[in-house]
């Protein structure tokens, strides 16, 4: 890891380590704190204080999908345990979508009318999902454009997120830099995209695009509709039927879920992984432990705790009505109708052993205890031999 990017990467996390403690936010949690408590300075003994109303109201926390651990494992706790934290006494409707973005217009109608005072919407379609930002909006009702870029003529609040063109550089850079290293000259690769209803799909593609064009040729492209593994198989067993099982080099795939699919195409048509090196994202356990396995060659570690952390701590700002401290945002993304105030955090490239710009699992997903206090024993967990080798302990 180089050193310019360990102190963005520190900067950044200083930045959110005040975001959860700083003025607004503070303010959310001292008065929920002070609430009940009744207790008067002299110089206000005096005065006819009345004590704050108990606080109540809800806000809504839409998710798109679960075939991607992150959503249920990660996002979903995390942004619960932070915001009950700073906003006690504030109900969280939760609701997941499933990649069907009808579903997620009617679960976001719902909580609109039920009375939500905050929406932090991760759409599954970020067109579409302009008109429920609208509606929200109509309503006075802030909108957190949670992950996925949300679009359509559309202008959400806040946008948290993470630099998402550089996931898809990371991914072909350390593809690329793999193939070199193998002495593949001219290197052959298939590429299989994220969901086109997804704007983190666009980013990740051209992303990849930017380091593949010129370098490489990629033989077959394609994309995972809806980000569903199944449908990457599917197109895998496609490319390789039209290229022959020695028609390709290497796999693009835009995340662990999508790159599980196109490798068990692989083995189906008796294509050894290991020796076909393929990439993917989201530091998934079942991609880590494939990684293990020497049958998938990089994942991109990005760190939800402090995205869903920084989020729950917006909402509640939000919730109660203060604006939070402008500088704690760390960019802006234009979406289309106006630009956004951002957080964008770093994504980290991640390989066995860390080679040339990627961290290795013991020192990225396994030091930061990515699954929970005992990620180690999960992740080796039937790869006891290859964690010994990679010192993962
Ligand atoms: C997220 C990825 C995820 C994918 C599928 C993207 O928007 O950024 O982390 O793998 O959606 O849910």
């Amino acid at each position: 890891m180089n050193a310019s990017r360990a102190s963005t990467r520190s900067t950044l996390y200083a930045a959110l380590l005040a975001l959860l403690v700083a003025g607004p936010i503070a303010g959310c949690k001292k008065k929920s704190g002070d609430a009940g408590s009744g207790s008067g300075t002299a110089a206000t003994a005096g005065s006819a204080e009345t004590k704050p109303p108990a606080p109540s109201g809800s806000i809504a926390l839409l998710l798109p999908e679960s075939q991607t651990a992150r959503y249920e494992a990660a996002d979903r706790p995390f942004f619960e345990a932070k915001f009950k934290e700073l906003c006690p006494g504030i109900e969280i409707k939760y609701s997941n979508a499933n990649q069907v973005a009808a579903d997620q217009q009617q679960q976001a109608e719902s909580a609109i009318a039920v009375g939500v005072k905050v929406m932090v919407l991760d759409p599954v379609d970020g067109d579409s999902a302009g008109v429920i930002v609208n509606t929200a909006k109509a309503k006075n009702i802030p909108v957190i454009s949670y992950d996925r870029l949300i679009k359509g003529g559309s202008t959400p609040d806040y946008y948290v997120s993470f630099d998402n063109e550089r996931v898809g550089k990371l991914q072909a850079e350390a593809l690329l830099a793999k193939l070199t290293a193998d002495g593949v000259a001219k290197p052959r690769i298939t590429m299989i995209n994220g969901s086109p209803t997804d704007n983190n799909a666009t980013l990740f593609k051209q992303g990849a695009h930017s380091v593949f064009d010129g370098k490489v040729t990629i033989v077959k492209e394609d994309a995972a509709a809806n980000w569903k593994p199944e449908e990457a198989q599917q197109l895998m067993e496609q490319f390789i039927s039209a290229l022959g099982k020695d028609g390709f080099d290497a796999a693009y795939q835009a995340n662990d879920g999508t790159a599980g699919g196109a490798i068990a195409a692989m083995k189906a048509a008796g294509i050894d992984p290991k020796k076909r090196p393929t990439t993917g994202q989201d530091a998934e356990l079942a991609g880590i432990q494939r990684i293990l396995a020497g049958e998938q060659y990089v994942t991109v570690y990005k760190r939800i705790q402090p995205q869903a952390e920084a989020t729950a701590a917006l909402a509640c700002a939000l919730f109660k009505g203060e604006k939070p401290d402008p500088t704690l945002v760390n960019g802006k993304v234009n979406n289309g109708t106006a630009d956004i105030p951002s957080i964008l955090l770093t994504p980290i490239a991640v390989t066995l052993d860390g080679a040339g710009d990627t961290e290795s699992i013991a020192d990225s997903v396994v030091k930061d205890k990515f699954y929970g206090p005992d990620s180690a024993a999960q992740i080796c967990k039937g790869y006891e031999a290859a964690c010994t080798a990679a010192n993962i302990k």
